[in-house]
């Protein structure tokens, strides 16, 4: 069986690949949801029902293991979602970007960027200092970055000064923080312009790289891992397939060259 990942946008193919890259045999099944995208700026209520339905679609289709590509859904709806489909393991971004920064950060000074819905959520303080209670976590809205990354702009100057005037300030200075978390998906095709922006000492979080090592460890545990052969990447989206396969294209070479999108209607 397939393991099941959804987001808003292409942003979450960055968790696509960190799972290719860690679990090479298992195949992929990966929902982008853009017809509704943004996550970030829609209610929490809104983003329950959007997320539950991507859930049902992909668990229509048989899957042994739910990825919540997004940290907006993931800092909303997992609770939804795991009494949604009981049985079925669910990971979020979320989750385990927290755990990876209260052991990355040195001070315990921790900067999340991430969507409106995430930082109003609470979610990465709760969970980080539920881990790490001296841990001082400040959080930075950041919703144009996720147009930035979604039209590949990842590494131009525009990317560059927004970065610079959402982030700076948080990294220098008396006080200035040693760990950024990539809280949204989408932050990972940033990561050049970032490290323009606050140098290359601050470690960088990625919630991508976190969710895959916790979900081989899961597949491990209960014995659901593949053994051996080549896996596979389907992907689907809710609108603009087309679109959608030559951004996944240019933005993840990494995905290989004759990607193919399926129009789901949720
Ligand atoms: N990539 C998503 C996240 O991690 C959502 C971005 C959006 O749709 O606003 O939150």
């Amino acid at each position: 069986m397939n393991i099941g990942i959804f987001d808003s946008g292409v942003g979450g193919l960055t968790v696509a690949s960190a799972l290719r890259r860690r679990l090479p045999a298992e195949t992929l099944t990966y929902l982008g949801d853009t017809a509704r995208l943004p996550y970030g700026t829609k209610s929490p209520e809104t983003v329950v029902r959007y997320a539950l339905q991507a859930a049902d679609y992909l668990a229509a289709g048989g899957i042994k293991m739910l990825v919540v590509a997004c940290n907006t859904a993931s800092a909303h709806a997992l609770p939804a979602l795991v009494a949604r489909h009981p049985g079925l393991p669910v990971l979020g971004v979320v989750e385990a970007g927290a755990a990876a920064a209260a052991r990355a950060s040195a001070s315990g000074r921790i900067v999340v960027a991430a969507t409106e819905g995430t930082c109003r959520s609470g979610r990465f303080p709760a969970t980080i200092t539920a881990l790490r209670p001296t841990a001082e976590v400040s959080q930075v809205a950041c919703p144009l970055l996720v147009a930035v990354a979604e039209e590949g702009l990842g590494d131009s100057p525009i990317a560059e000064a927004m970065a610079r005037s959402y982030l700076a300030d948080r990294f220098a200075g008396h006080g200035a923080a040693d760990c950024l978390v990539l809280g949204c998906t989408h932050f990972p095709l940033l990561v050049p312009a970032i490290r323009r922006v606050i140098g290359p000492r601050p470690v960088l979080v990625d919630c991508a790289e976190a969710v895959a090592e916790q979900a081989a460890a899961l597949l491990a545990e209960r014995g659901l891992a593949r053994q051996g052969g080549a896996g596979g990447l389907a992907l689907i989206a809710t609108d603009s397939p087309e679109r959608f396969r030559r951004m996944a294209a240019r933005l993840f070479p990494g995905l290989g060259s004759n990607l193919a999108v399926t129009l789901a209607d949720l």
